[in-house]
């Protein structure tokens, strides 16, 4: 990770060196924090935020669940983490807003913690930085079950599932991993959503045990609006195989093809015609080259 500037905290910029907590943080230990991965591209007109709004709005919601009252308004985070790219000098960066029950209180219950709130930002390329179409491993993992979990809330404790199911991947070889929900139907990746192209129809899995990705939602658009059926519904594994193209999607990941799921090819390992016109097509849309889309843009 390149070090930065600066990274605000309750309220200050503060050092990037300087930004620590106690050991004794309610979060560090139980994992009750809210959290978000969010996007700056650099544009025609300069640097802006991908659908800025929606994500803060399910930062908001994620710590509903926790009954964490984030103590700043909706519109100053928007604010600062537009100050936050600013003071950082970063034409493109990756933002990561955390909001956390800090130092003061041990015992589950976290409704007396003190809850801070953090602002990072950093370039980060390519999440899955591979030239070819990724080598996807189906993890003996499931998917945290609704019945046990928010599943819409992006929550830090989740993430030991996703951890797991990465670990489990890479150390077999692959670059990322696939965990079906408590069913065996295809859930999602550790950090993305997964979306199948059969007979140039787009499928996806229905919500429900899966992140409602900001990434999926826009892909859904696009893709509608490029003429191309999308079908939201229950995927076996086999369906998935059997797919012409796969791909996931993610903030972190944007569009990114699956060339292999275990022992499977997908396309014969290449990118697909459906997956190359929508990734391309993402690629403007975040870029702000498409007139039609420039209200998912917040100009830094
Ligand atoms: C588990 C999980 N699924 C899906 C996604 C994709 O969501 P988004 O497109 O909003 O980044 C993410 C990333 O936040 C995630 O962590």
């Amino acid at each position: 990770m390149e070090e930065q500037k600066k990274i605000w905290l309750d309220g200050k910029f503060i050092d990037w060196k300087e930004a620590k907590i106690h050991i004794l943080t309610h979060t560090l230990h139980y994992g009750g924090g809210a959290f978000e991965g969010i996007r700056a591209y650099q544009t025609e007109k300069g640097t802006s935020v991908f659908r800025l709004k929606e994500h803060i709005e399910r930062f908001f919601y994620s710590a509903s669940f926790l009954e964490m009252r984030i103590p700043f308004l909706k519109e100053e985070i928007e604010r600062v983490i537009l100050e936050t790219i600013k003071i950082n000098e970063l034409k493109e960066c990756y933002i990561r807003p955390i909001a956390f029950f800090g130092y003061g209180k041990m015992g589950l219950n976290p409704i007396g913690a003190p809850v801070n709130l953090a602002i990072a930002v950093w370039p980060w390329g390519a999440y899955l930085d591979e030239e070819k179409p990724v080598a996807v491993k189906v993890s003996k993992y499931r998917r945290l079950d609704p019945q046990s979990i928010v599943s819409e809330a992006k929550i830090c404790g989740y993430y030991i599932n996703s951890i797991f199911a990465t670990l489990e991947a890479q150390k077999a070889g692959f670059n990322e991993a696939l965990l079906l929900d408590s069913q065996g139907y295809v859930a999602e990746g550790p950090g993305e959503n997964i979306f199948l192209v059969k007979k140039g129809e787009l499928f996806t899995p229905s919500l429900g045990s899966i992140l409602p990705g900001i990434t999926r939602d826009s892909v859904i658009k696009i893709a509608k609006d490029l003429g191309i059926e999308v079908k939201e519904k229950k995927i076996t594994l086999e369906e998935l195989k059997l797919a012409d193209e796969v791909f996931f999607t993610g903030t972190a990941a944007e569009v990114c093809p699956i060339g292999k799921i275990d022992e499977t090819l997908i396309n014969q390992g290449k990118i697909g015609k459906v997956t190359e016109k929508i990734k391309n097509f993402y690629q403007r849309v975040v870029h702000g080259r498409e007139e039609k889309y420039l209200n998912w843009l917040t100009l830094v």
